[in-house]
């Protein structure tokens, strides 16, 4: 199977985690655009979608599924989006379709993260995918030595802007071995608006697209 067949699989297979008449939490990127074709199949089942994106918003309004504006929530019964890296706790590290920022508001508002991924996602320890934080522009020098000072090696994303309007570094070689110790220390550096690493907003459930079918994977609550 390609990796994009391996997508699709679990695009579908996320469809049993949405409950009956719920607004659904839609993430962004290639795998996600897999499951917002799933839903538009069962979209008379479900009230709405809350979107992680433009992309995604335009994609879920072609289909005829009603998009709400997060602020117009209090709660969703579910996320479903994909992962740049996932590792065996459910920890992650988003952002690679630069959507990082809404993606964890979103997130923050479900009871479950369902990820969705093809298998070449798992890994022993995050930080092989250059890890993604979207920054506020005049910090950039700063966040760049503060990353080196960690032995990452920082740079922006080239002619990339963020629905927010914001830049990306991207930063490469770090080896992420606490993933909640890292998220919790790189959001108090000022100019940081959002970073890549999930591990408070981590996976509930993975769908594990393979050659064998979905492997599901199940993390325990904090
Ligand atoms: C978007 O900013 C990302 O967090 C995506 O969820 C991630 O990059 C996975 O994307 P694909 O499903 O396209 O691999």
């Amino acid at each position: 199977m390609t990796q994009d067949e391996l997508k699709a699989l679990v695009g579908q297979a996320a469809l049993e985690f949405v409950p009956e008449g719920a607004v659904v939490g839609v993430g962004t990127g290639s795998t996600v655009n897999h499951f917002i074709d799933a839903l538009a199949t069962v979209k008379g089942r479900i009230a709405a979608a809350v979107s992680s994106s433009e992309a995604s918003s335009a994609r879920l309004r072609a289909h005829g599924i009603r998009v709400l504006e997060a602020e117009a929530v209090t709660r969703l019964p579910i996320y479903v989006d994909g992962a740049d890296e996932i590792d065996a706790r459910g920890c992650m590290i988003k952002g690679g379709g630069a959507a990082l920022t809404r993606e964890k508001i979103v997130a923050d508002l479900a009871e479950r993260f369902v990820c969705i991924a093809d298998q070449s996602k798992l890994v022993p320890v995050l930080g092989g995918f250059p890890l993604p934080v979207e920054v506020i522009p005049m910090a950039v020098a700063q966040l760049t030595r503060r990353f080196a000072a960690l032995g990452g090696q920082a740079s922006l994303r080239a002619g990339v802007r963020t629905d927010n309007g914001l830049p990306i570094l991207d930063v490469r070689g770090l080896a992420i071995t606490d993933p909640a110790a890292l998220e919790a220390e790189i959001n108090q550096w000022p100019g940081v608006v959002t970073v890549g690493i999930f591990a408070r907003h981590r996976a509930r459930v993975c769908l594990l697209g393979t050659p064998e079918g979905v492997r599901r994977l199940d993390f325990e609550a904090a």
